[in-house]
């Protein structure tokens, strides 16, 4: 008898086939995401879940799902995860590693210039037909090019993040855990100091971080007032590490000049003032949402499945 998995969400087909090769597969091509009730129901019979950063795998679902021996993210991030709980009881916990920096890079560029150059507001403007013609002063901006590029967290989106700086001629600033290389500093131009010293400088701070306990409101109240009032915070990395009411606050009282968002606290339910604030552009967490990258994502899943429950040595098996 083939294993049993679970396919938690919509995915493509030739990653559902390829499965199917290995697997009896069941799917949620519906896409409707499932409550941890109903999680813990469809994964109670299985061997194995590819699974997504709605599902929330932790000791309370564990224990009712005896049989499970893999459960494998189609994300990088793996805050969903309770992986000491899953190693405790012999669970292996995969990740998509590297397959999505460059399409999250590319991204984080995106809100970065969308935002300092007003282009959502704009176009919001433009689409309710307010365009009357050209005006010297109209929807003035912040140069990009020239700026101060804060980096926090240098792993490999921030360093994908880095590289592309360099064509806006920018001064690069990062922080991290652990100072880089000095070789792979010198590449990219990069310069590691202190965090207070990189919300004191930036003038576009990007967060490149996971999601920990430590990184948990990594930016509240603090450390926004440490930053410049013109300052620009990009977020792709998850919710969380921002304090959003904090940012809120001090996006209302204009003690930042703008954010650009992929990801929120509470996702999909992100605070309601976002939603009025002009300063702020706005994605529904799509920084690795190309054709291509969500490709390899979902197929880097399933690989780490089929080699979960027929090696059991998956390749991106998380250690930590
Ligand atoms: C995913 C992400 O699309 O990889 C991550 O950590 O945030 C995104 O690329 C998302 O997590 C879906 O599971």
């Amino acid at each position: 008898m083939k294993p049993k998995v679970l396919v938690t969400r919509e995915v493509f087909d030739d990653v559902l086939e390829y499965l199917a090769r290995h697997f009896d597969v069941t799917s949620n091509q519906e896409d409707v995401p499932l409550s941890a009730e109903e999680l813990a129901e469809r994964l109670a019979d299985k061997d194995g879940a590819v699974i997504t950063l709605s599902d929330r795998i932790d000791e309370a679902l564990l224990a009712r799902c005896s049989r499970l021996k893999a459960v494998c993210n189609i994300a990088v991030g793996y805050n969903n995860i309770d992986v000491a709980a899953c190693r405790a009881r012999g669970v292996m916990a995969t990740n998509t590693p590297g397959v999505l920096d460059e399409a999250t890079a590319d991204f984080t560029w995106a809100l970065i210039l969308a935002t300092a150059r007003r282009l959502t507001e704009a176009e919001a403007w433009l689409r309710a037909g307010h365009w009357q013609g050209w005006k010297l002063k109209q929807f003035l901006g912040h140069d990009v090019h020239g700026a101060t590029l804060g980096i926090l967290g240098m792993g490999r989106i921030g360093q994908a993040v880095a590289r592309r700086a360099r064509g806006f001629d920018m001064t690069v600033l990062y922080h991290n855990r652990r100072r880089i290389d000095p070789k792979i500093e010198q590449s990219l131009n990069a310069r590691y100091v202190s965090l207070d010293d990189l919300l004191a400088r930036a003038d576009i701070l990007t967060l490149n971080v996971p999601y920990t306990p430590e990184t948990h409101h990594l930016i509240g109240a603090a450390e926004l007032a440490r930053m410049k009032p013109n300052a620009i915070l990009i977020n792709v990395a998850r919710g969380g590490v921002v304090d959003d009411r904090a940012l809120v606050e001090a996006l209302k009282q204009g003690r930042i000049a703008a954010a650009g968002l992929d990801v929120y606290e509470n996702e999909p339910r992100l605070l309601p003032e976002f939603l009025e604030l002009k300063n702020v552009v706005l994605a529904p967490h799509i920084a690795s949402s190309t054709e291509s990258t969500r490709r390899r994502m979902a197929m880097m899943a399933a690989e780490n499945l089929v080699a979960a429950l027929t090696t059991g040595k998956p390749p991106n098996l998380i250690t930590d």
